[in-house]
């Protein structure tokens, strides 16, 4: 489960050592990671917050560096952050080196002689195993992330999203007012995304701002960020103006979705088509990764190359497949059984479709619920909300038997 991963930042390291070092912790299924590809004395401010959003931040110095060993202090003179510190450093250097780097507020120095798998064996002797209270160091992560990815454009991601997130708050009571869940939806179509018109509340460059600045958000971010729906659910809108997509860094997704999860039962996430780096923080953060698509071929192998891209850092992620625009059959056709073949998992969820409800709940700015509670399509949507709320409540009872 994400919220049970410990979130480890790598800092300064060259790209392919970078690289194997993620895989080998992701590869432990317990390790969620973000790739900070500069210096630590280099990334300054942001280092507070990586320290504030991480477990655990892995950094590599060349020996006697002054300036990685004056950030290391200011890092550690901020009260707040949380992270554990460990630095990698040159085999050859010196005893008072690694000495400086321990006194500056390095938990651990590694040597870099050692490979990944080594370093992460390390990492789960010390950091792991004589750490049990971890978990409570840990800020209360909470949320179902539940991520929504289309294999076309138009297939009715946004639509899935956007409703899926009302039916969670799980409305009760006389005229069904009160929520039971607190939703939220991040709109990271960063270009596209329609989220906000869908739920007739304004816009905000909240992450158009972010991805200039350069900064990494925090909640006070979060709280001028984000819009309130009608139905209560809370949006983090993409943004008016156009924001170029690798603006946007991996670990200022990981602080969004950290800050989101401790305040939410539900996040749900629409992102873009589009193969960005910064999907992969994503990927591995997400308890549930739905794909919309339709049953034509095409769309169906799209759908299977995005299962590949997105899965790479995420190999365990459960996926769902969202067939939209089709009503659930009685018998499935060929072309079903084949198509459940190239996404090897069942086609599970089927959206029936139904024009004049999804037409009057765009142009009205509400959600489907709002327009028809009897819809064929409300209710597969309702159904697949229960599903998950449902699953969640045994799951919990389970970990409290
Ligand atoms: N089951 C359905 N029945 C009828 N209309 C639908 C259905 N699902 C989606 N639509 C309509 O199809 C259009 C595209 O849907 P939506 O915006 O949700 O797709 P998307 O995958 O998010 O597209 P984009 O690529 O633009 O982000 C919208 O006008 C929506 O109302
Ligand atoms: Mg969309």
């Amino acid at each position: 489960m994400a919220q049970d991963r410990i979130s480890v930042a790598l800092v300064g390291f060259e790209e392919a050592n970078s690289e194997s070092l993620a895989a080998a912790l992701t590869q432990k299924n317990q390790y969620g990671v973000v790739e900070v590809p500069k210096q630590l004395s280099a990334i300054n401010g942001q280092a507070l917050s990586l320290s504030a959003a991480n477990d655990l931040i892995l950094f590599r110095t060349e020996a006697g560096d002054l300036t990685d060993i004056d950030a290391l202090e200011k890092i550690r003179g901020n009260a707040s952050g949380k992270a554990q510190i460990a630095a990698v450093t040159d085999a050859s250097a010196s005893l008072e080196v690694a000495q400086k780097l321990t006194q500056a507020g390095a938990d651990y120095v590694f040597p870099d002689t050692l490979g990944p798998e080594e370093l992460v064996a390390q990492l789960q002797k010390r950091f792991v195993a004589e750490r049990p209270q971890l978990a409570e160091l840990k800020p209360a992560r909470h949320a179902q992330i539940l991520t929504v990815a289309r294999a076309r454009g138009g297939a009715g991601g946004t639509t899935f999203a956007v409703n899926l997130a009302d039916a969670l708050l799980d409305r009760r009571g006389t005229f069904k007012k009160k929520s039971t869940n607190r939703v939220a939806i991040l709109d990271l179509d960063l270009q596209f995304g329609k989220v906000a018109g869908f739920l007739d509340v304004p816009t905000r460059d909240g992450l158009y701002q972010m991805a200039e600045d350069k900064v990494i958000p925090d909640k006070v971010f979060l709280e001028q960020s984000m819009s309130e729906a009608a139905n209560g659910v809370r949006i983090l809108s993409a943004p008016s103006q156009f924001a170029p997509l690798e603006a946007i860094t991996s670990a200022q997704i990981n602080a969004i979705l950290t800050a989101l999860s401790s305040d939410f039962d539900y996040v749900i996430v629409d992102v873009p088509m589009a193969l960005v780096n910064w999907v992969a923080p994503i990927m591995t953060m997400s308890d549930k990764l739905y794909i919309v698509t339709d049953s034509a071929v095409p769309s169906i192998h799209q759908a299977r190359r995005l299962i590949e891209f997105y899965t790479e850092d995420a190999p365990s992620l459960p996926i769902e497949i969202v067939i939209n625009n089709e009503k659930k059959p009685l018998v499935r056709g060929r072309h079903h059984v084949e198509a459940a073949k190239v996404l090897e998992r069942p086609l599970d969820i089927w959206l029936p479709q139904d024009v004049p409800t999804a037409r009057a709940a765009i142009d009205r700015g509400v959600p489907l619920n709002e327009v028809s509670k009897r819809s064929p399509l409300t209710r597969a949507i309702r159904q697949v909300a229960k599903t998950v709320i449902q699953t969640q409540k045994s799951h919990a009872t389970q970990m409290n038997a």
